[in-house]
This record gives C-alpha cells, sequence and structure tokens, in this order.
C-alpha cells in the first residue's frame, strides 16, 4: 500500500518507471549492511571526502557491533530507475517523500538508508550482486521500514524558517 502511494510522486518530464525491490529476509539485509561496510572501508582507504564520517560509522559497526547501517530494519527497499543521472535519483527522493508521510497512517516507520544508498548509487558490485539488480537498471534509493518503537508526543524542534522575500 505505501508503494502504491510512492508511485504517484512526480517525477522528472513524466519519466515514471519506478521499480521497487523489497527485501525482508534478516539473512539478507544483513549481508547488505555488511557489503556496504565493506564499502566504506574501501572508501576510507581510497581517502575519499567522506573518510572521516565513515571511520566513525565503521568503528560503531564493527567494533560496538551496532546496526547504524541499516538500524535492524526488518525491511529495506531499494528504488530502481533506468538511468543513474540526476533525474533518477530525484524520482526517488520524490518517491520516499510519498512513501514516509503515509507510511505512518498504517502504522509503519520508515527512514532513508543514507549509507545504504550511497553505496547503491555509487554501483558497488558486491551490493549490486546481493540484491540481483536486472540489466539496464540503477540502485537510485533505499529505504528502511519497520513498526516504530516509539511514539512521539510532539515533533522534533525544527530551526527558524529562514526566507528572503524579495
Ligand atoms: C538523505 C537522507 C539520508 C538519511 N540517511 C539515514 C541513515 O543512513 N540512517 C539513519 O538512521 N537515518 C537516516 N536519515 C534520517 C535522518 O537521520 C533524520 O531525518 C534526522 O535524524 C532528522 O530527524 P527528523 O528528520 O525526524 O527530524 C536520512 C535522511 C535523509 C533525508
Amino acid at each position: 500500500r505505501m508503494l502504491d502511494v510512492a508511485r504517484y510522486a512526480p517525477t522528472a518530464g513524466n519519466s515514471q518507471g519506478m521499480y521497487y525491490i523489497v527485501i525482508r529476509d534478516k539473512e539478507q539485509i544483513r549481508a547488505i549492511a555488511d557489503a556496504v561496510a565493506n564499502w566504506m572501508e574501501a572508501e576510507v582507504a581510497a581517502g575519499t571526502e567522506n573518510k572521516r564520517y565513515f571511520q566513525v560509522v565503521l568503528r560503531a559497526y564493527r567494533e560496538r557491533g551496532q546496526d547504524i547501517i541499516a538500524r535492524n530494519a526488518p525491511c529495506l527497499i531499494f528504488a530502481l530507475a533506468r538511468r543513474l543521472n540526476i533525474t533518477g535519483v530525484s524520482n526517488a527522493e520524490q518517491s520516499w517523500a510519498y512513501a514516509e508521510l503515509f507510511a505512518p497512517t498504517i502504522g509503519l516507520g520508515t527512514t532513508i538508508a543514507g549509507f545504504i544508498q550511497s553505496c547503491g548509487i555509487a554501483g558497488y558490485q558486491p551490493l549490486l550482486d546481493l540484491i540481483a539488480v536486472p540489466p539496464k537498471h540503477k540502485i537510485v534509493g533505499t529505504l528502511m521500514v519497520g513498526y516504530p518503537k516509539y511514539k512521539y508526543q510532539r515533533m522534533p524542534e525544527r530551526q527558524h524558517l529562514k526566507v528572503d522575500f524579495r
């Protein structure tokens, strides 16, 4: 039901065509998180701009056993598109916004899986193999889905609105 709402999100040039793969197997989700940790290690070794951030994530994941990559989510959704230009990723973001707003109305909780989707967008082959991405398709987004543990009484505080009317 959530993805059925997500597909109504706007797409660039009415391109539509978002294709979702829903993974609910615990072992497979663990293997995906491990693959992403391996990718982060390669990024750290290559000295990319994310090096310091990834080092912090890896310490928590590898040394303290905290799953800050997949958050122990029981379900991961991958959004696939035929093109990985700015259009494909933007379409996925729009799609997640619709999904995330709808999710609580049916008792679900969601979070964008930033580390996993970055690994997918980077085209890390071991991750693509685990998900068996069909030919000509690219990963353009990843969403974690589960049942919320906490019920929030109010919105988290937001910074003040910053806007210039000219
Ligand atoms: C692009 C993007 C990537 C994100 N990646 C992650 C992630 O990898 N893991 C995670 O737990 N939360 C992730 N989040 C959720 C943010 O951490 C969350 O929105 C932030 O804590 C602020 O909370 P709020 O939006 O509920 O106020 C991501 C959010 C966005 C928009």
